[in-house]
């Protein structure tokens, strides 16, 4: 008969054990039975990157990468972007329920009234240089966000936990927006409050000496489907950043400051600001093939392609392919459109692709349209932290109430030495001790 457990037969002691699998998995720890002997630690996993490791039970994000299929609650991603605002999808990740009628009111006035950033922190982020990039401004002043709300420390008080994801939710784009006004030398506009979230985002970026900001409907419903589509995505090295910190039970501000700049890396969020690099260096249609030899010569990496848990086309990609069209009527077609087009034809038809299952991720054809839609590619990293910060936050939530969750703390394999005598130091030039 069969049975929802698996026997494992260990070679070094001839011993059998039988441990349960539960959805899926079998529990490390009952690995750690499996000894040699009474002085053996016991069996561990080795997993670096964890590719093979769930680290939670989530209810939140549901990905099955072979068939690319991505659904936030249950809901399929393409009928949320279709139908939904962000802040009606943040509001769904977070409670795992969409609103109604009155709880989305509420829910849109309460983050609406939590954009403003205390003046201090304004001034702080005053005391960056002239040219500082806008995304490690934006990871510093998230944490310095955690002197301004001491009380965020206590994460055990449910209504203390809202009020901070709130806060955070409503200041993400003012933050933004002041990053990208920092560099280019413009004054701050202060948020306002008629404005929906990605419109008042785009007056805080744009606003110039008009007495009102008026948004292209087009344009900010696509930033608002774009947001969407980056609001979560389970356990990303980002997201693992947030539970592991928060796992520490350190506040919210710093947890998602480690989160934004994990994603700040060019292997994660990065990459959307890497794939415009990457389009202006092959310049034009006819330089890709020679680009796309450069990278199955392993010189490059085709950045925008590839990903961990994604063998498919990722469905996120599809959506903005859909979106730039729209964006496009609007603002004339970005020429570089042409440029990754034909990457993608290449890349899709070529055996080395093909082989390893590389197909273009969000970050291929997000940058594109950011670009169309005014934004400088040192900004793209800081858009896709706005509405990822939801994600991390549902994230770190679920794991703050998840009673089998501890502080993160992973096993190694020490391959170092041990126990060595300790020499003084007139003696370490004789033994040939280091210099440095
Ligand atoms: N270009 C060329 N070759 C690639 C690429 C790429 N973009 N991605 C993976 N490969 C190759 C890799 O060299 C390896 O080949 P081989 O088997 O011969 O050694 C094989 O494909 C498997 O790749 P891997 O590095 O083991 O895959 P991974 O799961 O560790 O990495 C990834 C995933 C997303 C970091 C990687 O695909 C990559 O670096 N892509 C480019 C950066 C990028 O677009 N990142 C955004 C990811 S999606 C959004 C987000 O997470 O922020």
């Amino acid at each position: 008969m069969a049975s929802d457990s698996l026997t494992i037969t260990d070679n070094r002691t001839d011993r059998t054990y039988t441990l349960p699998i539960e959805d899926g998995t079998v529990r490390a720890m009952d690995l750690r039975q499996i000894k040699t002997g009474p002085e053996d630690f016991g069996l561990m996993t080795y997993d670096p990157a964890f590719t093979n490791t769930a680290s939670c039970r989530s209810g939140i994000t549901f990905i099955d990468g072979e068939r690319g299929i991505l659904e936030y609650r249950g809901y399929p991603i393409e009928v949320l972007a279709e139908h939904c605002t962000f802040l009606e999808v943040a509001y769904l990740l977070l409670f795992g329920e969409l609103p109604n009628e009155t709880g989305l009111k509420n829910w849109v006035h309460e983050i609406t009234y939590h954009t403003m950033l205390h003046e201090t922190t304004k001034k702080f982020m005053g005391g960056f240089r002239y040219d500082a990039h806008p995304m490690t401004m934006l990871v510093s002043t998230v944490a310095a966000l955690a002197t301004v709300y001491p009380e965020a420390k206590n994460i055990h008080d449910p209504e203390n936990r809202l009020l901070q994801i709130k806060r955070l939710i409503g200041k993400m784009p003012t933050i933004a927006a002041m990053s990208y006004r920092h560099n280019l030398g413009f004054p701050y506009i202060y948020p306002d409050n008629d404005l929906s979230y990605t419109e008042n985002f785009m007056n805080m970026l744009w606003k110039m000496v008009g007495p009102k900001y008026v948004a292209n409907p087009v344009l900010s419903r696509a930033l608002d489907v774009l947001f969407i589509l980056h609001a979560d995505h389970e356990q990303n090295c980002s997201t693992n950043t947030m539970r592991s910190v928060g796992s520490s039970q350190a506040d919210p501000y710093v947890a998602t400051a480690a989160a934004a700049a994990a994603l700040s890396g060019p292997l994660h969020g990065g990459a959307n600001e890497e794939v415009l690099k990457m389009l202006d260096e092959i310049g034009s249609k006819q330089n890709v093939a020679a680009y796309i030899q450069k990278v199955k010569n392993g010189h490059e990496k085709l950045m925008g392609f590839g990903h961990r848990v994604y063998k498919n086309y990722d469905p996120r990609a599809k959506i903005i392919k859909w979106t730039a069209d729209r964006v496009f009527e609007v603002t004339g077609r970005n020429p570089k459109l042409e440029i990754a087009l034909e990457l993608e034809r290449i890349a899709l038809e070529d055996e080395y692709f093909v082989k390893r299952k590389l197909y273009p991720n969000v970050d291929f054809y997000s940058g594109i349209i950011y670009q169309a839609l005014g934004f400088k590619p040192a900004m793209f990293t800081a858009l896709f932290a706005i509405p990822r910060t939801v994600g991390w936050l549902a994230q770190w939530q679920e794991m703050v109430v998840d009673a089998e969750q501890k502080i993160a703390r992973p096993r190694q394999i020490y391959t170092g030495q041990r126990t060595r005598r300790f020499l003084p130091m007139e003696e370490r030039q004789a033994a040939g001790a280091m210099k440095k």
